[in-house]
């Protein structure tokens, strides 16, 4: 049977490449994969140190197995323009940075040991997407996802597509498309037998069939009492497919989903019913490890938009992201738009062939994922360009007949060669343009925006991002704008029955080139910062969920007298989802204040906002006077829902430190996000408090990113990583007059 084996552990990392270097193991530092050849500083460096060539090594010893199998590696990315060879000899080269391939081991594995190395190049190779023109955002160079060892029998099964044609019937059809790899040229015959079970392991279903040829498909008919796939019920059956042949068995198992999905002229439908997209765009970037973060801090993020930000959808951005991401959306019932490699630029024949082959790629590796509900195929915000993308659009039909193609454009009035027209609109800014006689408008019409006749089906792919970076820390005005217009996209894409619904840009700040961002290689884009803290423009996403699944009261403000311009904190946005609020300030009367449905009448959950029209500067306080204390609380059916007391004279009370979770795995560089927070007597985060915290790491693990960090904005966060050996870590955190606290880590198989 097939044998799917981790190949993450010992490579031999060394810098450079030469003609010599495939001969010979070279000095170089042990390491695991995934692995970013350099390791960058949070901000202010020059990015340039990664783009060139680096060498990773390790020794395959031949095993008695391979006999007569068939042996590969699976690499699930490595960034950049991948040379692999095995004892002197060049084997395969894969030169995109974001989808896996596959270098056949076989027939070249001899006797003994075999010298296994891996050139790969960071630097920016014009010839392949997205590199060639500029790109806000960092290509970190490195084997930074898994690789994979994969025995098998001479012939195996290379691919498998499942599809539900009839998913929203009451009987159900499961329609498998296999092709089994050949590379011996043996005789294809025997079996396919397949075997379907449900979310409780249970076997629901069983066939098989004669294999005729390498191509093999079954229809596994008349399923009922199938459950559906749905964000709110993401029900994940599993097919194994296994071929039994002269030559051997092998067996391949992927999980999918009975959903459909489609974008229409009158909105998103999933499995039928209309459902208003509500998201943002992800990189796959984390501060100072760059691209290699593994399973655990990938699935986080799936986790953060889904729980912490109540989204339904994250667009890839900009391009096929970790499959442990994926994997995890699947999980929890949040949906993907996923697109290929690329920003704005677009380069010759070569560099358009191997984008069209990067559609083929990431169709053939995703196309299982109930959650993907969506392909981009152009290159983000790029010119039309009729051939290219009448390739792109044409190979993926041809591959996935069940999934619509869009590509993010910024143009008005593009050649729309896709299903559906993706627009990153960006016009809510442009009215601050000298010259611009624009009123402040959140969105465009669509027809304004594709200059055609009717409507289509329409999905607003970014807005805000740099038409309005805003840092965690930022003056509490210059906030309560950020909110004010993520709110404002919100409301109108809610109140537009033709806008599928929308990705803001962004998920989180992230790193990037000198050509964009502050200056310090920060795009401070997110709703949260790079250690995914939120910014107060986070609570305007996470309001909209219902009560039920947890009460938001967020003001957006760090109450004090003096930080506005002129002084106050009116007007007060209070981000909830409660029905009213009261604000209770000093020694006056509570104040009753109801979700400003005037200004966002088409969000489910639009924010209080307390100004004069409900309170007096009288009962406030003006400049000059004393400076009380705030008491908000949030009602939901007549109750009391959640309050928020903020102090007017706030003090660092305590240190939090946050670990997601203190359980970790050896053996993987698992690793954990802890987030520290210094907070007032009430809780509250101190907004400015910037004092150096020094951190130690006892046990086999390491810390991501320096010891010694201060805090910006009263929070910081690293990465906790296990090493290879189980037991404990003890995290130690001390900063100033605050009492060193410890954190143990469990360290388990
Ligand atoms: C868009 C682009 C994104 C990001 C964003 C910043 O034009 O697609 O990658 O650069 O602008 O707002």
């Amino acid at each position: 049977m097939r044998r799917h084996e981790n190949f993450n552990a010992n490579w031999v990392f060394s810098e450079g490449f030469s003609g010599e270097t495939v001969n010979t193991m070279q000095d170089g530092e042990t390491v695991r994969l995934p692995h970013s050849a350099v390791e960058l500083p949070y901000n202010y460096f020059d990015e340039s140190r990664y783009q060139k060539a680096f060498t990773y090594q390790k020794i395959i010893r031949w095993e008695s197995d391979f006999e007569g199998r068939f042996v590969a590696l699976v690499f699930d990315a490595a960034m950049a323009d991948a040379v692999v060879y095995l004892n002197g000899k060049e084997i395969v080269a894969h030169k995109d940075g974001y989808t896996p391939f596959e270098a056949r081991l076989t027939p070249h594995l001899k006797k003994g040991d075999n010298l296994l190395t891996v050139k790969i190049d960071g630097s920016e190779n014009p010839q392949i997407p997205p590199f060639g023109g500029q790109i806000d955002y960092l290509t970190y160079a490195g084997i930074y996802r898994d690789v994979w060892l994969r025995v098998t029998s001479p012939l195996f099964i290379k691919h498998m597509k499942i599809e539900t044609p009839d998913a929203l019937g009451d009987s159900k059809t499961v329609h498998l498309k296999t092709t089994i790899a050949n590379p011996h040229s043996r005789t294809i015959s025997g079996t396919l037998s397949v075997t379907i079970t449900a979310p409780d392991g249970k076997t629901v279903a069983t066939g098989s069939t004669t294999l005729d040829g390498w191509k093999n498909n079954i229809d596994i008919t008349g399923l009922t009492g199938m459950e559906l796939w749905d964000i709110d019920h993401p029900a994940l059956y599993e097919l194994t497919a296994e071929i039994e042949t002269t030559e051997g068995k092998d067996r391949l198992s992927s999980r999918f989903g009975f959903r459909t999905a489609e974008f229409t002229a009158d909105g998103f439908l999933l499995n039928n019913k209309p459902l208003k997209l509500r998201g943002l765009n992800r990189h796959q970037s984390w501060p100072y490890a760059g691209y290699a973060m593994g399973r655990r801090a990938q699935a986080k993020d799936a986790d953060i938009v889904k729980y912490d930000l109540g989204c339904n959808v994250v667009r890839t951005s900009h391009y096929p992201q970790s499959t442990w991401f994926i994997d995890r959306c699947d999980e929890i019932g949040l949906l993907v738009f996923e697109e290929i490699p690329g920003w704005q630029h677009i380069g010759g024949e070569e560099w358009k062939k191997e984008s069209v082959e990067n559609v083929r790629r990431m169709i053939m590796r995703d196309w299982n994922h109930p959650s993907i509900i969506i392909w981009g195929v152009r290159i983000n915000e790029s010119r039309d360009a009729p051939n290219f993308y009448a390739k792109t659009n044409r190979v993926a039909r041809e591959l996935d007949t069940t999934r619509q193609t869009g590509g993010a454009r910024y143009l008005t009035n593009s050649e729309m060669l896709e299903d559906v027209y993706t627009m990153n609109d960006f016009i809510l800014g442009n009215e601050e343009l000298p010259g611009t006689n624009r009123p402040r408008t959140a969105l465009r019409d669509q027809m304004e925006v594709t200059g055609l006749p009717k409507k289509v089906p329409y999905m607003v792919t970014e807005y805000s991002g740099h038409m309005y970076p805003t840092k965690r820390f930022d003056q509490e005005q210059r906030q309560a704008e950020h909110v004010t217009r993520h709110l404002m996209v919100l409301n109108a894409v809610a109140g537009d029955p033709s806008i599928s619904g929308s990705t803001g840009w962004c998920m989180f700040d992230y790193n990037t080139h000198k050509d964009f961002g502050s200056g310090d290689r920060i795009c401070y884009h997110g709703v949260l910062d790079m250690f995914r803290e939120p910014k107060f423009a986070a609570y305007a996403y996470s309001s909209q969920v219902d009560p039920k699944e947890g009460v938001v009261l967020q003001p957006v403000t760090y109450w004090a007298r003096g930080e506005r311009n002129i002084g106050g904190v009116l007007p007060l946005i209070i981000l909830t989802n409660c029905d009213y609020v009261e604000l209770k300030y000093g020694e006056f009367e509570p104040k009753r204040v109801y979700p400003d449905r005037d200004t966002y009448p088409h969000l489910d959950h639009p924010p209080v906002v307390i100004d004069l029209r409900s309170v007096t500067l009288e009962e406030f306080g003006a400049w000059g006077r004393m400076w009380s204390d705030g008491l908000i609380t949030g009602y939901v059916d007549g109750e009391v829902a959640k309050t928020v007391m903020m102090p007017s004279d706030p003090v660092p009370t305590r240190l939090e430190i946050a670990p997601d979770e203190t359980e970790l795995r050896a053996g993987e560089k698992d690793s954990v996000r802890v987030v520290l927070r210094v907070l007032d007597q009430c809780g509250n985060i101190l907004p400015f408090f910037e004092e150096p915290v020094a951190l130690t790491l006892e046990g086999d693990g390491r810390i991501i990113g320096p010891r010694l960090v201060s805090f910006k904005g009263g929070a910081t966060g690293f990465w906790v990583e296990a090493g290879e050996s189980e037991g404990m870590l003890a995290l130690k955190v001390a900063c100033g007059a605050f009492a060193e606290q410890t954190v143990i880590f469990s360290v388990g198989p």
